[in-house]
Order: structure tokens, then C-alpha cells, then sequence
């Protein structure tokens, strides 16, 4: 999607967007720090937009991986099933449904998520419900990354596990922070 279509996008839905820009370079790279590539196999992404974290992540997944990219919007979909890899799984889906789509590919969880998804625009308790069901849904050990304009839905993710490490990303439009959560023993 050209950026002029992106920014349309945005600004049409912008209540599930929260943002007419996509993630800069450098944001995608913060977004997917941590992520350990070499033992990965199963990378949830929610809000996957048009792909450009997505693109990132299937960069340096193993050439057996798989990552199953959330996105509501069916037109940011399609633009998603364009970039054309069989390790990439659409799924044209509210993302609380991430057990759903973890059993059709026949995984028992999630190594690593990766969301982007604007709670602070989104209703309270589908917030809630999207980070619990991406927490119980990951195995020890894995980490969930969350891209946000604001800290201001942090305490969902403190609530869900335990303590958040922040890092402020100024070279992005706006500047962004990304929350990083471990799911602990
Ligand atoms: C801020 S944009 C991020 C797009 C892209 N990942 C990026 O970093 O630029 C958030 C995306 O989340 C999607 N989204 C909003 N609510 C969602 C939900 N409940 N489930 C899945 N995706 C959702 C929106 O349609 C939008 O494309």
C-alpha cells in the first residue's frame, strides 16, 4: 500500500488504527528486539497494518517458521497475502482469536508476539481480553512487544506479566515507546 493509501486508511479508521503513519525502520527494529530467530519457529504479530513489521520478522525467521499476522482490515489483508511467503498466515481476525488460528497450523503456542495494536484507542475490555489471551497463549520464556504513542494502557501489561522494560523510540513519527514483557515461570 502506498503511503498516500496508508495515511487514507488510517485517517478512515482511525478508531482501530490510532495512527495515519506506519512504524519507521527503526521502530520495526525495536519491535522485534529480543526475539530469539535462531529457536523460533511460531511469531504471533498483532495489528500487523500492511506488513511493514511483518517484513522484518519474516527477514530472519527460520526458513521453517511461521508467523500468523492479525489484521482487521480486510484491504491492509490483502496488502499482507501480496508479500507472497508461504511462512506468513493471514489471519482476517479480531486478535483475541490467537488460539483459534495456533491450532490451525497445529501449534500448542506462540514462541514470541509482537503487537501493535492502538489499545489506547480500542475499548478497555477487548484490550484486556487481547493481552491475556496472547499471554496464555505463549510459552515460558517468550516475549511480547508491544509498539504504543503512549504508556498510558501500561498497567494491562503489568497486570498481565509483571514488570514491563520500556524503551522510548525517537526516530519514528511520532516518537513511540515499546513495552517489553517476558512470560516468567
Ligand atoms: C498502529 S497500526 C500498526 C500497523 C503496522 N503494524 C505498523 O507498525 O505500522 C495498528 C493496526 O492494528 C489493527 N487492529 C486494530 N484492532 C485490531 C484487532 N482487534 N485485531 C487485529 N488487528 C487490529 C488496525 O487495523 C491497524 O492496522
Amino acid at each position: 500500500m502506498s503511503t498516500i493509501s496508508f495515511l487514507l486508511e488510517g485517517l478512515r479508521n482511525l478508531r482501530t488504527t490510532g495512527t495515519i503513519t506506519r512504524s519507521s525502520p527503526a521502530l520495526c527494529k525495536a519491535a522485534i528486539a529480543g526475539i530469539d530467530f535462531y529457536r523460533a519457529r511460531v511469531i504471533v504479530e498483532l495489528g500487523a497494518g500492511d506488513g511493514v513489521i511483518t517484513r522484518h520478522i519474516l527477514k530472519r525467521l527460520h526458513p521453517e517458521g511461521k508467523v500468523i499476522a492479525f489484521e482487521v482490515s480486510p484491504d491492509l489483508c490483502a496488502d499482507l497475502r501480496a508479500l507472497g511467503d508461504d511462512r506468513l498466515v493471514v489471519a482476517e481476525d479480531s486478535a483475541e482469536n490467537i488460539r483459534h488460528w495456533l491450532d490451525k497450523i497445529g501449534a500448542e503456542q506462540a514462541d514470541h508476539v509482537v503487537s501493535a495494536i492502538p489499545f489506547a484507542a480500542l475499548p478497555e475490555a477487548l484490550g484486556r481480553q487481547i493481552v491475556t489471551a496472547a499471554r496464555d497463549n505463549l510459552r515460558e520464556g517468550g516475549c511480547y512487544n508491544q509498539v504504543h504513542y503512549s504508556l498510558k494502557t501500561k498497567r494491562y501489561y503489568e497486570e498481565a506479566f509483571g514488570p514491563v522494560a520500556t524503551r522510548r523510540v525517537w526516530g519514528n513519527l511520532p516518537p513511540a515507546w515499546v513495552l517489553y514483557c517476558c512470560k516468567r515461570k
